[in-house]
């Protein structure tokens, strides 16, 4: 399938239509935001590791029961996904503590929760993605009761497979958002799951993985990426 037409230009990712209606090419870019698309710049080779590793975490999550919109990977940088009707809606699951609920709720860094937390946020660069509840979601026509029920129970069920994934890897799965379309009538996994959406710490050394290390400047970010893709396995093949 060939890439033609422009749809849509994300901040690290651009979306093509095919010739087929049903299906799109994402193209995995360079370019690594922070901080709602204030500070950007392109890191090189991240849209080709970001990529390969959404391919395999995308295929777990599909062997394991989850509707996902992948099909195939196509190249380095480029994947074929099903067009997904996007809910703009970001759906977090946090199994720690870190980031914005550290600075929200004043609670410590690294807090283990009993259960994993669910959170949802408004998709919307210019608010800064602010936090709404299921109530905002269903009453401003984003989403129905019934698909945000599917949508806490998607994410529930990704947080349970790849938690384990992570730890046989030595991870430890902080936290990480999901955003989901409608395909048929059906809620499916849209977007991408790779270290520039979630929270990966080092069980041992306690050490970020993912993009925390570009927000907060730390260095080593491809190096990190790396890493933790080849403790899932992935061989480079570009
Ligand atoms: P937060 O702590 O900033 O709310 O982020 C929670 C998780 O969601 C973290 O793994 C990063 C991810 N995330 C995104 O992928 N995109 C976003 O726009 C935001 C705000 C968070």
């Amino acid at each position: 399938m060939i890439a033609l037409e422009l749809l849509y230009q994300g901040k690290a990712k651009s979306a093509y239509v095919t010739e087929d209606h049903d299906l799109l090419v994402l193209r995995f870019r360079d370019d690594t935001s922070a901080f709602d698309g204030e500070i950007i710049e392109k890191l090189s080779e991240k849209g080709a590791i970001n990529n390969q590793f959404n391919a395999l975490i995308m295929n777990k999550l599909a062997e394991n029961g989850i509707p996902t919109h992948f099909v195939e990977r196509l190249s380095a940088t480029d994947m074929l996904v099903k067009r997904l009707d996007m809910i703009p809606v970001e759906c977090v699951v946090r199994n720690k503590a870190a980031g914005s609920i550290v600075r929200r709720l004043g609670i410590e860094k690294g807090m283990a929760f009993d259960q994993p937390l669910f959170e949802l946020f408004f998709k919307n660069d210019n608010l800064h993605d602010p936090m709404v509840s299921e109530h905002h979601v269903e009453a401003f026509g984003w989403a129905t009761r019934h698909e945000i029920s599917r949508m806490y129970e998607l994410t529930l069920e990704a947080n349970t497979i790849l938690r384990d994934m992570f730890d046989q890897a030595g991870l430890d799965l902080v936290d990480f958002k999901l955003e989901f379309g409608r395909f048929y009538g059906e809620i499916v996994l849209g977007d991408e799951f790779s270290p520039d959406n979630c929270r990966l710490w080092d069980k041992v050394t306690g050490e970020s993985k993912d993009k925390d290390r570009f927000r907060q400047n730390l260095g080593g970010v491809l190096e990190a990426y790396r890493d933790v893709a080849g403790r899932l396995g992935i061989v480079f093949d570009n």
